[in-house]
Order: structure tokens, then C-alpha cells, then sequence
């Protein structure tokens, strides 16, 4: 528990954990702590909280599902927000237009659009992570990407002050999305009608193509790598002839070269060192800079 006028979380206590670990909270379950954790139960907290960061100079990450984030050994001297709390997955239909607060899982929103009949969110079928996450980074595959049904994005600064972006002014790109406002609160998809036999099976189509092309049954964040223009960055990792090469318990997948296991023991450490080299080697072979998808919190 937080004491005294150090404290800068003062009256806060109910909503933030100290030193707590940050691996159980990413799919690579490792990695070190976070001085702060915050889980803000709606927007008002949330202000209160961030602008407490303002005032104490504090560094503020924000947490997703963990799915694309690797967590250095030292863990991060910063406040992680995790928007996991009720309100912040509350999803409101209207027809075709889904409206879904920051902490909404996408796997689960992929199942209720593709249920619904509501076609043009399958294409996110199989890829891990919340609305806000994905909308950042604007998430997708071959199949699609989010920012490609996405209208509306409310977002805010760490004064708390709120924006709305609509269409218009939001620029998606590939893994990549012009919102800079530290936080995500909301993003509203414009969906379209259609047989919910016809997406749900679209949606299994791509889940099965995902399944048999990549290593789903150890720990990894995804792609490592994002795909340089026009090539696939696994597909350069494997000619470069990296498939299986190890260092501590981080391997390079002998399934898909874009994906770095974690075997038991591993060390964020040994995944950083094997991300040096991936980059190195590529570089050798194809003279093509690897630039990382994944996030890395150090
Ligand atoms: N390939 C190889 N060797 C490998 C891996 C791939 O030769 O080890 C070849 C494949 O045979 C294929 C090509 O490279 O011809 C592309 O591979 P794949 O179809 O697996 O697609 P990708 O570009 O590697 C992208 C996304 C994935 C997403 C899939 C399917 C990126 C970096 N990756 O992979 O996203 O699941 O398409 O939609 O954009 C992620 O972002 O974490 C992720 C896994």
C-alpha cells in the first residue's frame, strides 16, 4: 500500500498495485515489473490518475492484452494503465455500427460481428489484442486490417482533455495509425450487413489459415518483424536460414521465422539478443532492414 505525502496516488490506492509483475499480463510471460499498475474503472479515475503522472513527472505506458509486447528483465519505472474494468469493454450496436470502448477484446468482438451477420471485422479473426491496441496500431493481416472499418476514435491526452477523430482525419497505414493521444478510449467500426452463416464461416477460414501457418501453441508476441514493402519478413528470416536457431530459451519458430518462441526459462534478455540478430543476419543476406512490430517496454 501507498503511504505518506510521497504518495502521488494518494486516494487512489483501490485502483493501483505496486512493483507488481508485468509478465503474467503479456502472452511472452516475461519480463520485469512496473513501479505503478492502474486499473481505472471508468474515465474519471482515469483522469485523476494520469494527471497525478503529469504532476509527479511519472512515465505512462498503457497495457493491452500483451500480445504484441515484449517486457525488458528490469520491467518499466512508469505507471501501466490496463483499462480492463467492466466499463471500459462495454460494446453498443446500432444496425451495422458497433461502437466498442478501448479494453474490448477483439477476439470476442470477432465472434459477436460474425454472429450478427455484421461483415468486415472477420478479417481480424485470430489476431489477439483489445480495440485500443489494435486501433494503434492498426492491426491486421492478409486478410484486412482494422482501419479499414474504423469511423470514429475518441481519444486522451494525459490532462484528461478528450478528442473525437472521424474518418476524415485518421490516416491508417500499414501497422501503423496517425492517433499520437497517449490513450485510446473508444473506436466506433462502420460494419455491413450480411449472412451471419457466410462471415461466420469467412472467419473460420481465416482462423484455419492462421492456425496452419503459424506456431500457436507456444508462447510468442505474433510477428516479430514487420513485413518490409512488398516482402515478408518471415519469409527473408527463413532464407536467411535461421529456423531454429536459439538463444537461452528464445527460439527463432521452425514453423514461421516471423515468430520467436519462449521456452521455459527465457529471458527477455535472450529474445532482445536473438532480435539483434535476426536483424543482423538479415541484413547480411538481403540487405534489408528489419524494422520490429512488436512493442518493446524497456
Ligand atoms: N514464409 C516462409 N517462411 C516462413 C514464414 C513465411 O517462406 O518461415 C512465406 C510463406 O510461405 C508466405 C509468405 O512468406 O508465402 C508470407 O507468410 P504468411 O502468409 O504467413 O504471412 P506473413 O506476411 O508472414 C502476415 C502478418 C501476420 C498475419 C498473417 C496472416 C505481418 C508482419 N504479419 O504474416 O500477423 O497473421 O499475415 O494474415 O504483417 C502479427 O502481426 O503478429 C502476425 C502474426
Amino acid at each position: 500500500m501507498l503511504i505518506g505525502t510521497a504518495n502521488p496516488f494518494l486516494g487512489l490506492d483501490q485502483i493501483i498495485t505496486e512493483s507488481a509483475p508485468l509478465g503474467p499480463h503479456t502472452w511472452y510471460k516475461i519480463g520485469g515489473p512496473a513501479r505503478y499498475y492502474i486499473q481505472p474503472r471508468n474515465l474519471e479515475e482515469l483522469q485523476q490518475a494520469t494527471r497525478r503522472c503529469v504532476d509527479h513527472d511519472i512515465p505512462v505506458y498503457v497495457l493491452g492484452l500483451g500480445a504484441n509486447l515484449l517486457v525488458s528483465d528490469d520491467g518499466v519505472d512508469g505507471a501501466v494503465f490496463r483499462l480492463d474494468a467492466d466499463h471500459w469493454q462495454e460494446v453498443t450496436y446500432t444496425g451495422s455500427v458497433v461502437t466498442a470502448n478501448a479494453g474490448t477484446d477483439m477476439a470476442k468482438l470477432v465472434l459477436a460481428t460474425s454472429r450478427r451477420g455484421l461483415a468486415g471485422f472477420e478479417c481480424l479473426a485470430g489476431i489477439p489484442g483489445t480495440i485500443g491496441g489494435g486501433v494503434r496500431m492498426n492491426a491486421g493481416g492478409k486478410f484486412g486490417d482494422i482501419g479499414s472499418v474504423v469511423t470514429d476514435v475518441t481519444t486522451m491526452d494525459l490532462e484528461g482533455n478528450l478528442y473525437q477523430r472521424t474518418k476524415d482525419d485518421l490516416v491508417f497505414d500499414y501497422r501503423s495509425s496517425n492517433i499520437s493521444a497517449k490513450f485510446i478510449l473508444s473506436a466506433t467500426l462502420n460494419l455491413e450487413e450480411d449472412d451471419p452463416e457466410i462471415v461466420t464461416r469467412r472467419m473460420k477460414e481465416i482462423w484455419m489459415y492462421k492456425r496452419n501457418s503459424q506456431p500457436l501453441s507456444v508462447k510468442s508476441a505474433g510477428c516479430i518483424f514487420k513485413n518490409p514493402r512488398g516482402l515478408s519478413a518471415g519469409a527473408l528470416i527463413d532464407q536467411a536460414g535461421l529456423k531454429g536457431l536459439q538463444v537461452g530459451g528464445a527460439e527463432i519458430s521452425t514453423i514461421h521465422a516471423n515468430f520467436i518462441a519462449a521456452h521455459p526459462g527465457c529471458r527477455a534478455d535472450d529474445v532482445l539478443k536473438l532480435i539483434n540478430i535476426i536483424k543482423e543476419k538479415v541484413w547480411e543476406k538481403h540487405q534489408t532492414h528489419l524494422e520490429t512490430e512488436v512493442q518493446i517496454w524497456r
